[in-house]
């Protein structure tokens, strides 16, 4: 008998190598190599990789003669599942979920299942006992007239047995770290095993065209373990994001082969499931009753493809201490201490001796440079102890020497202020070119520095 092969795998990255290594090479990580045997020697196990694709001959075909015909795309009743994925589900398509433990994506994948009633659809779980899923589903409460079929069950060859005879139009699985191919010995979970279920999965939906769901834990990092591998392998990469303690989730497409991977849905974790959130901006302006505070202003943003309106809230007070404190919430840090310095050596903003504390309400993480200026706008008011007017918005980015800088996508900006009643917007100039003001309601008032603003406002 020949002697199994084994290889070792980076545990955090997927590299692989021959030999033991102390700190991979690709990743950089100590002590993550682990030897896993990748062959079984032993009778090969029948399963959905039998001889059918070997047989079939591809021919070369010049590509004006290949006919391209639109698939019809699988539409969910979740309208941000839909957005996400580039318009519905594509048939055959492979797509994986990631996301933190406890982040919801459990709850997402029943409840799509559980709101399709003319789709027959297979919840394979290898995390959770029928009782527990039935539970969730309870108080999802969608349970009724779905034709939603459950399967607790990890080894792949057993799912696949059940997929014949059940015969499911959309497959989910949950997770990919629970299951295991009989085709390679080493534990679920491991980078080999995790590759050769996916590649399983793979195969079955790309030959049947059922569409098929994969739930992937992610490591601390914020990979998904077991690990880059993967993302190549599968059609669309949707990442379940959010802060545990906020009630909002983000599902953000990572890569999508159907769709651009700048969209983003938004949800509500509540009591009886996610709910979406078709009007981000509402949620993310807080429900100011007074209009005379000072430190907060508005900002028009992107996250993704998607425009929005976020509330920036700046605190700034005399320091109690030598060293003044700064801290940003939901904005990096340093992106604020520069700006902190732009306004203290071009502006002569005495803010070196006292405490900066910035917010972004909603609990968002936003990268948008365009928020710079709301950024300043609220920690001058702060500082000055001068209210921004309500009904005002700013989108743009602020620059070294104090000007303010185009941003992308201003036509969106300045539409998504403009529908949720805003009366003004502040704009670079030089995103004003081109630009035909008099098309909207709004206000757009083009500006080159920040001095221009403050002396507007202030
Ligand atoms: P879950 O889907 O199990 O997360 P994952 O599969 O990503 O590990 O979600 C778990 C959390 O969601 C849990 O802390 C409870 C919460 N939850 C609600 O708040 N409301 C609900 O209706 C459900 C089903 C879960
Ligand atoms: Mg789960």
């Amino acid at each position: 008998m020949a002697k199994a092969r084994s290889t070792y795998f980076c545990q955090n990255c997927g590299f692989e190598s021959a030999k033991w290594l102390g700190k991979c090479p690709s990743c950089d990580q100590w002590n993550t190599f682990v030897e896993e045997v990748i062959e079984k020697t032993a009778s090969k196990v029948p399963d959905w990789r039998t001889e059918k694709s070997s047989n079939r001959t591809s021919k070369a075909a010049a590509i004006h003669s290949i006919v391209y015909k639109e698939e019809a795309r699988l539409q969910t009743p979740d309208k941000e599942l839909n957005r996400v994925l580039g318009g519905g589900i594509v048939p055959g398509s492979l797509t994986l979920i990631g996301g933190e433990p406890g982040i919801g994506k459990s709850t997402l994948m029943l409840q799509l299942a559980l709101t399709m009633p003319k789709l027959k659809i297979l919840y394979v779980s290898g995390e959770e006992s029928e009782q527990q899923l039935k539970m969730r589903a309870e108080r999802i409460k969608q349970s009724s007239q779905a034709s939603c079929y459950i399967l607790t069950e990890t080894a792949t060859q057993n799912i696949f047995k059940q997929i014949e005879q059940v015969e499911p139009e959309l497959v989910i699985i949950d997770s990919i770290q629970t299951l295991h191919s009989a085709h390679i010995d080493s534990s679920p979970g491991s980078v080999s095993q995790v590759r050769e279920c996916t590649a399983e999965l793979l195969r079955f939906a790309k030959e049947s065209g059922t569409p098929v769901f994969i739930i992937g834990h992610i490591t601390k990092e914020g990979s998904i373990a077991g690990p880059k591998v993967l993302e190549h392998m599968v059609d669309t990469v949707l990442q379940f994001e959010g802060d545990r303690h906020h009630v909002y989730r983000i599902l953000r497409a990572v890569k999508n082969r159907f769709g651009s991977s700048s969209e983003l849905g938004i949800y509500e974790m509540q009591g009886a499931g996610l709910r979406e959130v078709s009007n981000p901006s509402e949620i993310l302006l807080s429900h100011r009753e007074s209009t005379t505070l000072t430190g907060i202003s508005i900002a028009s943003m992107l996250e993704g493809a998607r425009p929005m309106l976020i509330e920036v809230q700046a605190l700034v007070s005399t320091s109690a201490y030598g060293t003044p404190q700064r801290s940003a919430t939901g904005f990096d840090a340093r992106r604020m201490n520069m700006l902190l310095a732009v306004l203290e050596k071009r502006f002569g903003f005495r803010l070196s001796i006292q405490d900066v504390f910035l917010n972004i309400a909603g609990g968002l993480r936003v990268e948008d440079p365009a928020i710079d200026l709301a950024v300043i706008m609220a920690i001058i008011s702060s500082q000055q102890d001068i209210p921004i007017p309500s009904g005002v918005v700013f989108a743009g980015e602020v620059g070294l020497s104090g000007e303010i800088r185009a941003i992308n996508r201003v036509d969106q900006r300045i539409a998504e202020a403009e529908k949720l009643g805003f009366e003004k917007i502040y704009i670079s100039k030089y995103n004003s070119k081109g630009l035909d003001i008099s098309r909207y309601k709004i206000e757009i008032v083009p500006l080159s520095k920040v001095e221009e603003l403050f002396q507007q406002l202030f």
